[in-house]
């Protein structure tokens, strides 16, 4: 089996995460690919010092030119959103294949660019967004595509944390407009909300968005204090077409939503059935049915990967294990080995949710209905 060479740019959270993941590829089960983290990229000495308890790690550099002109066949990139176009730019030009972490480029315009250059260098490029890879968010794909949930009444799709809610939290750079990008939540939490939407061909044309900023200052760390300048709370009103029928979808991300550690949902309900899952309950799935009376039905999952591993069927994932399957997934696709399962976000997918996010600035400027450019020209 070929052995693909995988470099890390930004060792920090999801950095680790993915190393994590590398070092028990093991349990995946036939499958086709073989990966090994072989160097990693920081500027944070410290960082780095962290990735020497990983034994497939070769080279640990704060130079990203050393860690390109290293054997790496795939590049995973985790660095903040204004750093996404130059160095996501640079891995393709390196000739290269990336994974890219969302929002995929701080705006729409950087988007843009980085898949014109992807395009023009041909290198297979994918986007992070790993809770469709539980267990639920997978049955409520396939409830949809199967049965029959009469007319559609709502969807709703969405990502809520809480943590800031403590006003004394400090600032970090995914709170500050320069780093993180106008959109503020909507990059941090927004891929993982209409990645599964968009999958099912749910395509807003037109969004309002309720944007709340609600802190406007935070500790600096240093005794003092900063600007606190991002959107904090995003409700986008959306409209999607669903065999011809117009059905509202509600896109929510929220870092201001009290109880929800890191709560990912989708909801969507029709007049004979329907189906939701959240991570608040992460194993279980309801299904809605309206027979002689109206009830949710609770399920319980097991461990029903979208590719198999050795974990016991009647365990609980979690998210490390969808992180592993969506990485699985890169891999498996990259050898043109998919079969049919769940592929990661796409390129196009990416840049959709930008054109979304930028109607939606654009509709909280002028309290009024904007619409998506260019929508249409997206092959999904
Ligand atoms: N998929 C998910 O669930 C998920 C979760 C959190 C964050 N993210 C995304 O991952 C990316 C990184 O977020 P994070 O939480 O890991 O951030 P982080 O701050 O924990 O880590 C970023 C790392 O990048 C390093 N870095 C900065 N500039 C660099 C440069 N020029 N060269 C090399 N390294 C550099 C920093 O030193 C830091 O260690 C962002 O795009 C974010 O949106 C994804």
């Amino acid at each position: 089996m070929k052995m693909v060479k995988v470099g890390i740019i930004g060792g920090g959270l999801m950095g680790r995460e993915a190393a994590s993941a590398f070092g028990r590829w093991f349990v995946l089960q036939d499958y086709p690919v073989q990966v090994a983290l072989t160097a990693v990229c920081d500027l944070q000495e410290k960082v780095l010092a962290w990735y020497e308890k990983v034994p497939t790690v070769t080279l640990r550099t704060q130079h990203i030119d050393e860690l390109l002109a290293s054997d790496v066949d795939v590049v995973y990139v985790a660095v903040p959103h204004h750093l996404h176009e130059e160095i996501y730019v640079k891995v393709l030009r390196a000739g290269k294949d990336l994974l890219a972490e969302k929002p995929f480029g701080i705006d729409l315009a950087a988007a843009e660019r980085i898949a014109a250059v992807a395009r023009e260098t041909g290198r297979f490029v994918r986007c992070s967004s790993e809770f469709p890879f539980l267990p639920g968010p997978q049955q409520v794909i396939n409830d949809f595509r199967t049965q029959d949930f009469g007319k559609l009444l709502y969807i709703r799709s969405g990502f809520h944390h809480a943590s800031d809610l403590d006003p004394n939290k400090p600032i970090n750079w995914k709170r500050q407009v320069a780093y993180c990008g106008a959109i503020g939540v909507m990059g941090d939490l927004g891929m993982h909300a209409v990645h599964v939407p968009f999958r099912l061909g749910w395509v807003p044309q037109r969004v309002y968005a309720q944007l709340q900023k609600i802190y406007t200052e935070r500790p600096d760390g240093k005794g003092g204090m900063a600007a606190c300048d991002t959107w904090d709370n995003a409700m986008l009103h959306c409209e999607v077409d669903v065999n011809g029928q117009s059905v509202p979808m509600t896109i929510e991300t929220k870092r201001m939503a009290p109880t929800e550690t890191n709560t990912w949902f989708i909801e969507v309900v029709g007049t004979d059935g329907g189906v939701k899952y959240s991570t608040k309950q992460p194993k279980t799935l309801y299904r809605y049915r309206r027979d002689s009376t109206q009830s949710w039905c609770a399920t319980d999952l097991g461990f029903e990967s979208v590719h198999p591993t050795i974990t016991g069927g009647i365990f609980e994932p979690g998210f490390p294990d969808c992180f592993l399957q969506m990485l699985a997934s890169y891999f498996a696709e990259r050898a043109g080995q998919l079969n049919g399962r769940f592929g990661c976000a796409t390129m196009e997918e990416a840049l959709l949710s930008h054109r979304l996010f930028a109607a939606a600035l654009e509709s909280a400027r002028s309290r009024q209905v904007a619409s998506l450019r260019s929508t249409r020209k997206i092959a999904l």
